[in-house]
């Protein structure tokens, strides 16, 4: 079994990059980020606080409820409800068993796994076979995301904003007490700020193939 772990802030490309090895290795790839967001995304729907523990262990509970491809999942308005619910140790607990499972045991038989997230190389797979911390300066990460979202049309409002929520984000995720935000001591750098996915694909299969 191989494990590839990649850890990095929102909007760095982790997604796209653990896509992208899972295709070329045939592993199965989890989006970690998407099972806080589900729990998040259950906790807004509800009517609940995303920041009481209460409320998020309510909804970690159901999180196989929750479809996730459903799109709006992919709002920052989620995303910002999941860095809280992932605040709360409890949370993180629940959630813990179904990724290290997955990893353990990959669906489909494949014979490897990618799981992309925050703490993946320094908590859920600390023996992962290859780690990869992924990183852009925060300008970048936010023009990407506004690109995503506008295309050409969005303006110098709503870019403030994305880059705004960003940095919140970033900070509740690398300054919380549980599993925050950070590479793990034997992790690659992978700095994409200069980069387009290519060549970041690139040099992730050369770090891995060694
Ligand atoms: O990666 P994504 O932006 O989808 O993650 C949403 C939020 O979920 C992050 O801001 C982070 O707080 C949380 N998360 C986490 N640990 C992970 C994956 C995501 O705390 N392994």
């Amino acid at each position: 079994m191989t494990v590839i772990a990649i850890d990095g802030p929102a909007a760095s490309g982790k997604g796209t990059l653990a896509r992208k090895l899972a295709a070329h290795f045939d592993f199965a790839h989890l989006d970690t980020g998407a099972l806080y967001r589900a729990v998040g995304l259950l906790v807004l729907r509800s009517g609940g606080n995303p920041e009481k523990a209460e409320d998020a262990v309510a909804a970690a509970a159901k999180v196989a409820d929750v479809n996730l491809d459903d799109p709006e999942l992919r709002t920052e308005s989620t995303g910002a409800a999941a860095s809280k619910v992932a605040a709360i140790p409890e949370v993180r607990q629940i959630l813990l068993e179904y990724q290290r499972s997955f990893a353990a045991h990959p669906p489909r038989g494949k014979k490897g796994a990618v799981l992309d997230g925050r703490d993946i190389g320094t908590v859920i797979c600390p023996d992962a076979d290859h780690k990869i911390f992924i990183s852009a300066d925060v300008e970048t990460r936010a023009k990407r995301r506004f690109l995503e979202l506008f295309g050409t049309q969005g303006t110098n409002e709503e870019y403030q904003k994305i880059l705004a929520e960003l940095r919140e984000r970033d900070d509740r995720d690398m300054n919380r007490s549980t599993a925050p935000l950070k590479p793990a001591e034997n992790a690659h750098l992978l700095d994409t700020t200069n980069s387009d996915i290519e060549a970041v694909f690139e040099r992730a299969l050369s770090l891995i193939n060694g």
